[in-house]
């Protein structure tokens, strides 16, 4: 159990105004939550603070070799003002697994959760209430020793900010189209593909832009090795029906885990649906789309939630799914699971936390 020291703002910001459009993450609350780790030490000095720049010498091991972790996860508020988290335990396990890799020390999972919960109630009024929004949360950890040889840090900084947050694509839950990358890869198996660390992202840059270029909004990516299979989106984890079954790339080591992956999947299980884990190549992708076997494209992901894919490209191959509408299935489960997070819906899977 953690014992955080509580220093409040004493220069509240103006909150962004009922119904005003809110884009993703460009806004932040009035504090955050910080920690430090010292070898030796342990994680110490939990406290919750005003919202500020952090300083760091320029030889901080973090701008150099990029030694850092982040999750994303989401607070929402009831009709009755209640405060709900999303199966945070799953995030603060996916922290360690990613730690594990990074070789940063790991946070007990019970920290990790109580660390969010805390901040998160500190500003609870901040947690927009529109249709579509959320308190978007982005915990991370930062490499903070002065030292530029290639090695794990021995100091780091954890921190949460909060971000008041519309939809993660500007189009909100119209259709996006997706670019099916064949010359520039994200991960490999034994890389860092599962972890959730900038430098995944950081790779997925250019093939973004790229996409952008090509009027697509998103990448989705295929193997490292032979360029085949299809393994996920920039920014989610993606999914077919294909002649009725849900079909979704395996977890292979340089996939990652997501949360909104797993909980999709659960959903679709217990509505009946016959649920594949599997390798999908991206050939059985256009045969389908060709055929007229490939009824719904969905991606999943904390920020994105369940976001409906219109259209796909692939190499010359542009394929349109749905005619470009969302899907009746992805619509669904759009439904279920924000219904389930905000606690508008029964929760069968024990899956919303109140705050
Ligand atoms: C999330 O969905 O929370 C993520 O961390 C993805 C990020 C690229 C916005």
């Amino acid at each position: 159990m953690l014992d955080i020291r509580l220093e409040l703002t004493k220069e509240p910001k103006e909150k962004p105004a009922k119904g005003a459009p809110l884009k993703f993450g460009h806004i932040f609350t009035d504090h955050m939550f910080v920690m430090n780790y010292t070898e030796g030490k342990g994680w110490h000095d939990a406290r919750i603070v005003p919202f500020q720049n952090i300083s760091l010498s320029p030889a901080a091991m973090v701008y150099h070799y990029g030694q850092e972790m982040f999750e994303g996860m989401k607070a929402y508020k009831g009709a009755n003002g209640e405060v709900f988290l999303f199966r945070p335990d799953m995030n603060a396990k996916r922290t360690n697994d990613t730690n594990t890799r990074l070789c940063i020390p790991h946070i007990p999972e019970e920290d990790f959760v109580q660390a969010v919960s805390e901040v998160v109630r500190v500003d609870q009024d901040w947690i927009p209430t529109d249709e579509g929004t959320s308190l978007y949360i982005r915990p991370f950890i930062i490499a903070t020793d002065e030292f530029l040889g290639v090695a794990p840090s021995k100091t780091y900084l954890f921190i949460i900010i909060l971000s008041p947050s519309g939809a993660y694509y500007a189009s909100g839950l119209a259709p996006v189209g997706i670019w099916i990358e064949d010359e520039y890869v994200r991960a490999v198996k034994g890389g860092m593909g599962f972890a959730k660390t900038g430098g995944n992202y950081a790779a997925s840059l250019i093939a973004q832009v790229k996409a952008h270029d090509g009027g697509y909004s998103q990448v989705l990516w295929l193997d490292g090795v032979e360029r085949k299979y299809i393994e996920e989106v920039g920014a989610m984890n993606i999914f077919f029906k294909i002649k009725g079954k849900v079909v979704t790339p395996a977890l292979n080591g340089s996939i990652l885990p997501g949360v909104t992956r797993n909980s999709v999947i659960a959903v679709c299980k217990h509505w009946g649906y016959e649920v594949e884990e599997r390798k999908v190549s991206v050939d059985e992708l256009v045969a389908a789309a060709q055929n007229g076997d490939l009824e719904e494209v969905w991606g999943t992901g904390t920020a994105a939630v369940v976001s409906p894919v219109g259209k796909l490209r692939y190499k010359d191959e542009v394929m349109m799914i749905g005619g470009g509408n969302i899907g009746e299935l992805t619509q669904k489960l759009y439904d279920e699971i924000t219904g389930i997070q905000w606690g508008k819906k029964d929760d069968p899977f024990g899956w919303r936390v109140q705050l």
